[in-house]
């Protein structure tokens, strides 16, 4: 009996501590500071250098001057008529990128919708439901944090905001 007791003492005891140690759910320890750092964006931070916003007047038509066909002009993309200058984003918003499509006009439209689609790259904003308006909105929100406003276009539709 004894033999019993000493054997479950010295071996059967200790095989299933460490049975134990070897198997138990596996919960990662996160150091603290790690855990305060904000998750990393693909997107590029906001700025802390943007110059007042100005209201300087364009048309749709002088807009387009500015959609990248002529690399020595600058890049504009208007949002609800706002006007930012991306010029330093020209590897996205240059000719032949990703987002020209947005280049030189207002395209708020499409910006709500997530579409880059060439018929929805336009001012008329007014048909987007209510979450793709949340869309735009953020979308206007990002801008407004990382790119300077130009200027404002005077011909475009006039939508309550
Ligand atoms: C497969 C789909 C997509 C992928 C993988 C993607 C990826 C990205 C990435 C990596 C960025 C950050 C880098 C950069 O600024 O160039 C970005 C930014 C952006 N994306 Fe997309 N995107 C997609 C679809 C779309 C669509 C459908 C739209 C249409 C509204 C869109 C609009 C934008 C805009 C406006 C920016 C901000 C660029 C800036 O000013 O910094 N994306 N996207």
């Amino acid at each position: 009996m004894l033999s019993y007791v000493l054997y479950a003492l010295v071996i059967v005891i200790p095989a299933i501590f460490l049975a134990y140690r070897l198997y138990r759910p596996f919960t990662p320890s996160i150091p603290a500071e790690d855990s305060k750092k904000p998750a990393k964006s693909i997107m590029q931070p906001p700025r802390d250098d943007l110059l007042p916003p100005k209201d300087d007047p364009f048309t749709t038509e002088q807009l387009k001057v500015f959609d990248g066909n002529d690399p020595s002009k600058p890049l504009y993309v208007a949002i609800k008529g706002d006007i930012f200058d991306v010029t330093h984003k020209a590897d996205s918003y240059g000719k032949g990128k990703s987002y020209n499509i947005f280049a030189g006009k207002d395209g708020s439209r499409g910006l709500g919708k997530s579409s880059l689609k060439p018929e929805d790259a336009v001012a008329d904003y007014s048909t987007l439901d209510e979450s793709e308006r949340k869309v735009l909105d953020d979308w206007y929100s990002f801008f407004c944090k990382r790119y300077n406003i130009v200027g404002r276009i005077i011909d475009g539709p006039n939508i309550d905001p």
